[in-house]
């Protein structure tokens, strides 16, 4: 535990893994008003410190105890640990904001992003869950576009890099990268294919139609933020030998012809994302970029040649910051902000 003046009781559950470290990150950068902070993770980590604004905090395994006092748990341990841990966060008297996909599509449940459906968040009932990261990235580059003219279809292919599948999955990426430059057989772990100087479908189960968990999760997940359950998306998601920060080519039908300078403006004067584009010097957003950054950068805005009411662009997004760790702090502060933090009327999960 680390105590500060002030505010709330905060615990992030995954404190070791590539979001929990991003979410420390973060929670330093933006000064959010901490009284504590505690580190959980699984016992392995147990006893390891981990630095936070000068001073090194231990590493506890998570227990029901650990979130008695606690105002607000960061959640990303993976779905079965969320989970688990569900119900004794929220009889703790804590909210939870998760991560994992293991509440997303629960209707008692909201689904933020804050610069999409802040309102949303008002409803909890214990739990806010953070969506799937290109699903987050999509999302608050879409939605400035549907509030001007209203989209009929989404097409997105996705370019998915190594930090999605976590810390491990990255340093895999650059052990197989060595092995292979050393006429080494690459090893593969966290994947289930060598991804150095490759690239695959994103390996989650597929369904009777084809689509995969990922594919499916853009899908469910942006018709749920969006608040609109016919929207037609279709997506391919794929998995590349980038380290961190995804990308996405979008293919966006909308009611009627929409102006690529119109499109253009309403991406400039939106929250959380930004215009790049050099037509001349062929400059357009590039993972290495986007990694580190908040913002979603979003460029090659273009008439679609085969429909007069389709638009492409090409967007960039870091997948540990917007895609996950930086919405999650996001949520924590307009929820700390509007006062919603309570429940009206606890209700188990
Ligand atoms: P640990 O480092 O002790 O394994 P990533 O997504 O980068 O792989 O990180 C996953 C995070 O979730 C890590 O902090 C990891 O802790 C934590 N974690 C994994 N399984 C559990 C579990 N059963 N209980 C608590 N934390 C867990």
């Amino acid at each position: 535990m680390f105590n500060l003046p002030d505010s709330y009781n905060v615990a992030i559950l995954g404190a070791t893994g590539a979001v929990g470290t991003e979410l420390l990150q973060l929670l330093e950068e933006r000064d959010f008003p901490l009284k504590s902070l505690k580190l959980l993770a699984s016992p392995r980590s147990a006893g390891s410190k981990i630095n936070f604004k000068g001073q090194a905090i231990a590493v506890e395994a998570v227990s029901a105890e650990a979130f008695k006092g606690i105002d607000i748990v960061l959640a990303s341990a993976g779905g079965s640990t969320s989970k688990q841990w569900a119900t004794t966060i929220i009889e703790a008297g804590a909210l939870m904001i998760d991560n994992s996909s293991a509440f997303r599509m629960d209707s008692r449940v909201p689904l933020v992003v804050p610069e999409v459906n802040p309102e949303a968040a008002e409803s909890h009932q214990g739990i806010i869950a953070n969506p799937n990261c290109t699903t987050i990235l999509m999302s608050v580059a879409l939605w400035p576009l549907q509030r001007v003219q209203p989209i009929k279809r989404i097409i997105v292919a996705t370019y998915q890099s190594a930090s999605g599948a976590g810390a491990r999955a990255m340093a895999e990426v650059k052990q197989q990268a060595q092995a292979i430059l050393n006429g080494e057989k690459p090893l593969t772990e966290s994947f289930p294919y060598p991804l150095a100087f490759n690239l695959f479908p994103h390996n989650t189960p597929i369904n009777e139609q084809g689509y995969c968990e990922e594919e499916m999760k853009m899908v469910n997940e942006t018709r749920k933020i969006f608040n609109l359950p016919d929207l037609r998306i279709s997506a391919t998601c794929i998995r590349v030998p980038v380290l961190r920060a995804h990308s996405e080519a979008i293919n966006i039908e909308f009611e009627q012809p929409f102006d690529v300078a119109e499109a253009r403006e309403a991406i400039e004067q939106a929250q959380g994302v930004q215009l790049v584009e050099d037509w001349n010097a062929n400059y357009f957003p590039m993972p290495i970029d986007a990694s580190g950054e908040n913002d979603v950068l979003v460029g090659r805005i273009r008439q679609d040649l085969s429909h007069p009411s389709g638009l492409e662009l090409w967007l960039c997004g870091d997948q540990i910051r917007k895609g996950a760790a930086l919405n999650a702090v996001q949520i924590a502060e307009l929820v700390v902000s509007k006062q919603w933090l309570k429940l009206k009327s606890p209700v188990a999960a």
